[in-house]
């Protein structure tokens, strides 16, 4: 069976799980679902990051130790894909015992190596990002404001000899265009590394941080957070053990993690350690408010739960993979989350799954007929398949669903042209009756196919009304199932209630 490994970020528990944290998840899980509608074995790793400085100074603040915060606030983000219907694999926790092992034996490998050396260091560090920042980080002399507030530090530390990859790193992402998607963030990368790499210090002293994972060589120190976040990818998916995974097909993360934490570092640490490279990055947009980034750190945030207990886990996935062009920013408004509640979800695709069972039930005592499919809908059927399986492919899910919501449209102007509630009063046109109800009975049944990874309550409920049982359907399904000739419908049920 064909393997498909997937990652997100792993989210810093200092706050809540909020809207660009679920729209990441959400995304990596449609692709995960997508993949295995295909037939793949899939593997897709999430999880949290909890070591680090932001941590450490959020439980003190409230009164608690590290690890019981962590523990708290790590349930608040289990909980929150839960009823998000995230199916990951595996939830990793950085704490966890095994991965700091692994963490440790990677750092004694690089050390062994000759990789990591000592010294003392002037810097100014940034303690939102939780990276040392240089001079030449300064824009008209001022610390550009994601870097929060900069504190001069004057410490010995450990370094990791990122510069002498520098050369290797720019080969590597020429000979490989496709490595990191969409094209643009590359070419931002390669600008990047126009100037000097400096090394990375990848050591805290205890003094100044306790919650990390001690250094095997010096245990005066803890590793710096990203060396440690970074490596969880290969740690959790068994690097070392019978059962590895890695390398992943593909990482999800936001744009504000590929330069320098993953394009730099975690490429070249992957490279000094031996280990293959993810064969794909996957960067995607900051969700905004009125032209802002919502986070933690700035206040900025919508409370993606709230709107799903308004309205359900399927309507907020559709409005977060529709409205968002997968490595663009996007603009968060509640309004137009409600209008296309209402039009795509309600208008669209609940009325006309609601209005084919409720006619078949009317004309034809809720047994699907066994009649052609209208050429018509069937040429939009095998058209829509291609053009989706094109699209999911490349990750343009916003265009698989406008794609979908194409032929749902279609099939609604084809109930007005047929107007079956007329065929319905002349028994000379039952044939025709029969042939309007059996397509779009079988369009709905390909609907629920194709929005199964986004919409998977949604199109679980479908198939009961269509009389399949809840099981979920393979793509190659689409095309060649049984017809649904003969199958004892369900009864109609609401799928968006007005709210
Ligand atoms: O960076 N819109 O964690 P994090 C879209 N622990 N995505 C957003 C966003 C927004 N407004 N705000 C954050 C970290 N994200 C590290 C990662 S990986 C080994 C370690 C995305 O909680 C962000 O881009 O700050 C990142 O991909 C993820 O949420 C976690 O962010
Ligand atoms: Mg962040």
């Amino acid at each position: 069976m064909e393997t498909f490994f997937l990652t997100t970020a792993i989210d810093y528990v200092n706050g809540r799980p909020h809207l660009g944290h679920a729209y990441e998840k959400i995304l990596a899980d449609v692709i995960a679902r997508y993949q295995r509608s295909l037939k793949k074995d899939v593997f897709f790793l999430t999880g949290v990051d909890e070591h680090g400085q932001k941590v450490q100074q959020s439980a003190r603040a409230q009164g608690v130790s590290p690890a019981s915060f962590c523990d708290e606030m790590s349930g608040y983000f289990r909980d929150a894909w839960r009823t998000l219907n995230i199916t990951h694999d595996r939830f990793v926790r950085t704490t966890e015992v095994s991965h700091k092992d692994a963490v440790r034996a990677s750092l004694q490998k690089l050390h062994d190596k000759g990789e990591i050396y000592f010294q003392e260091h002037t810097g100014f560090y940034s303690l939102r990002q939780e990276q040392f920042v240089t001079e030449k980080d300064r824009v008209d002399g001022q610390w550009p404001e994601i870097y929060g507030d900069v504190v001069e530090t004057k410490e010995p530390n450990y370094f990791f000899k990122l510069s002498k990859y520098q050369g290797w790193l720019i080969s590597f992402l020429n000979d490989n265009p496709d490595f990191i998607y969409p094209s643009f963030r590359r070419n931002e990368l390669l600008s990047a590394l126009e100037k000097p790499l400096n090394d990375l210090c990848i050591s805290r002293p205890k003094s100044r941080l306790e919650w990390g994972i001690p250094l095997p060589f010096d245990d005066g120190y803890v590793t710096y957070v990203w060396f440690d976040a970074l490596l969880n990818y290969a740690t959790f998916a068994g690097w070392g053990t019978e059962q590895n995974s890695w390398p992943a097909d593909l990482q999800i993360i936001g744009k504000d993690i590929l330069i320098p934490a993953h394009g730099v570092y975690w490429t070249i640490m992957l490279h000094a350690l031996d280990l293959p490279l993810p064969r794909k990055m996957l960067v995607h947009g900051w969700w905004q408010m009125d032209g802002e980034k919502m986070s933690k750190s700035t206040g900025k945030s919508v409370d993606p739960l709230a709107l799903v207990t308004q309205y359900g886990a399927d309507a907020f996935r559709y409005y977060v993979m529709r409205e968002m062009v997968v490595g663009q920013d996007a603009d968060f408004s509640v309004e137009q989350f409600e209008q296309r509640y209402k039009s795509d979800l309600g208008n669209d695709l609940g009325n006309l799954v609601n209005r084919s069972i409720s006619m078949a039930h009317r004309y034809c005592g809720g047994i699907v007929p066994d009649a052609p499919i209208h050429s018509d809908i069937a040429v939009q059927i095998q058209s829509t398949l291609a053009e989706y399986r094109e699209k999911m492919d490349r990750y343009e899910i916003h265009q698989a669903l406008e794609r979908v919501w194409r032929l749902t449209r279609r099939a609604n102007q084809f109930v007005e042209e047929q107007a079956p509630w007329k065929l319905a009063k002349d028994s000379s046109q039952s044939a025709k009756l029969a042939q309007v109800l059996a397509t779009l009975l079988e369009t709905v049944r390909v609907l629920a196919i194709l929005a199964a990874p986004i919409l998977p309550d949604t199109t679980a409920k479908i198939n009961v009304q269509l009389g399949l049982g809840a099981a979920s359907f393979n793509m190659d399904q689409v095309e060649g199932a049984a017809s649904l000739a003969g199958t004892s419908l369900g009864q109609p049920e609401p799928l968006f209630p007005r709210l």
